[in-house]
């Protein structure tokens, strides 16, 4: 008999999880909670708000759901996952206590500090003038500097500073003033990493790890990644200086040293382990760990995967990979945000969605913030939907999913026409 899934989130994320997990024969019934009009046509969309994990849990025992996905931090940073387990359901996900992997700046930075985990030199500060001092260590020597706030900031709790006034613009701004509440109690000051980004993500049951891809994003809102910072506005698949080699790199230095640190600590880690790495002249470095799948890297990577993706979440969520492979599609995946006139300022929504029926049959499209209205797809957010097309190239999958994002238009549209450029340029 097959399985009934739970997918938590309503995002272009949790879109693709679904789309995914529809396409796995043994899934019986998929919920998606609270869901999105376009997880509708897989999954019936349940009232039920992603950080209502009492809520939720009552759900998936009435239900009797065999797994559930989580797809946001903000359940997996609350417990979400101790919470199923006592209650003895499956679920994706790491529990509280691995999740301060992306919650605690101050933990993750520590962790890589003492297992030798490669990462930017740094120090931790509960005291300005200390945070300051430290600072100036760098920008004395005409270098950048990052200021952090400890928690979760919603992405925005980073700053590069390029000289020592905004260094110390930084640190008023996080500890004194309190702009990210209590994430700002400790802040961390790291040396600044030259060299180009790249996500990596991998499936760990607590001992072991498959590699799934690795992506960039695009978090600018303008080409040339000029502009405020989004959700993310575009994503690739394997960039060019993702190689075999590369690949073994962040496999031995990061990986598993890191998934073994965290069963040391006392606190396996299940899930998806999300590295944001900065590839330096002297190898990869941890920016950062997200507890969770990327988001718009998700809407490439799922089409990626030619496995199924059931048994990969299910074996992680049991704490046992043993005999789980997983199968990559080749060429790339590209992922295109189309976002609402005026994000991530202030935008109207409304506005009705059209050409989605011209695409092509190849074409995928993850909504995220959408709605009905009288039957009609209406935008509902600032980023509306991803267009995503594959191709045995990475030219030919930005070539398709051009073509094809000029099939969709709503009043105020804007989507960067650069994504995916800088593999081409390699
Ligand atoms: P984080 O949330 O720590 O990943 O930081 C957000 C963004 O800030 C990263 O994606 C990088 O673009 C940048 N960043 C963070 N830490 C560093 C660093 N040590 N050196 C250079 N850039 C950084
Ligand atoms: N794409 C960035 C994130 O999901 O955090």
């Amino acid at each position: 008999m097959g399985m009934r899934v739970l997918v938590i989130g309503s995002g272009g994320r949790e879109h693709a999880l679904v789309w995914k997990l529809a396409q796995s024969p043994r899934v019986e019934q998929l919920y998606a909670a609270p869901g999105n009009p376009g997880m509708a046509a897989q999954a019936e969309c349940i009232d039920i708000k992603a950080d209502d994990i009492e809520g939720l849990l009552d759900f998936a025992q009435q239900n009797r759901i065999g797994l559930t996905v989580v797809g946001p931090e903000a359940p997996l940073v609350k417990g979400i996952v101790d919470a199923f387990r006592s209650a003895g359901l499956e679920i994706f996900g790491p529990t509280a206590a691995a999740a301060r992997l992306e919650g605690s700046k101050v933990f993750a930075k520590n962790l890589f500090k003492k297992y030798g985990i490669p990462t930017a030199r740094f120090e931790v500060f509960d005291d300005v003038s200390a945070a300051r001092a430290y600072a100036a260590t760098f920008t004395n020597q005409g270098q950048s500097v990052v200021v952090k706030a400890h928690g979760l900031a919603a992405g925005k709790g980073v700053v590069v500073a390029a000289d020592q006034t905004d260094a110390e613009e930084a640190t008023t701004r996080i500890m004194q003033d309190k702009s990210f509440g209590a994430s700002g109690d400790q802040i961390v000051v790291e040396e600044c990493l030259v060299g180009q980004e790249l996500s990596f993500f991998a499936i760990s049951d607590g001992r072991n790890f498959l590699p799934l891809l690795s992506a960039q994003d695009h978090k600018r809102i303008f080409e040339n990644d000029e502009g405020p910072n989004t959700g993310g506005m575009g994503a690739y698949t394997n960039p060019p200086l993702y190689t075999p080699i590369l690949y073994q790199r962040i496999a031995e230095e990061v990986i598993k040293p890191t998934i073994a640190a965290m069963r040391q600590e006392g606190c396996p880690y299940t899930g998806v382990l999300y590295a944001g790495l900065m590839i330096t002249a002297e190898g990869p470095k941890v920016l950062e760990y997200n507890a969770r799948f990327g988001d718009p890297e998700t809407q490439v990577l799922m089409p990626m995967i030619k496995s199924d993706l059931l048994p990969l979440l299910a074996g992680a969520a049991r704490e046992d990979l043993t005999g789980v492979s997983v199968e990559l599609e080749t060429g790339a995946c590209v992922g295109v945000v189309l976002a609402s006139g005026g994000y991530p300022g202030s935008y109207q929504k409304g506005k009705v969605i059209q050409g989605l029926e011209d695409l092509d049959a190849g074409t995928m499209v993850f909504q995220a913030g959408t709605a009905l209205r009288d039957g009609c797809l209406i935008t509902d957010g600032g980023r509306v939907l991803a267009v995503v097309c594959r191709g045995d190239s990475i030219r030919e999958a930005i070539d398709t999913v051009y073509r094809e994002t000029a099939k969709v238009s709503f009043e105020g549209m804007h989507y960067r026409r650069d994504i995916g450029r800088r593999a081409l340029s390699e």
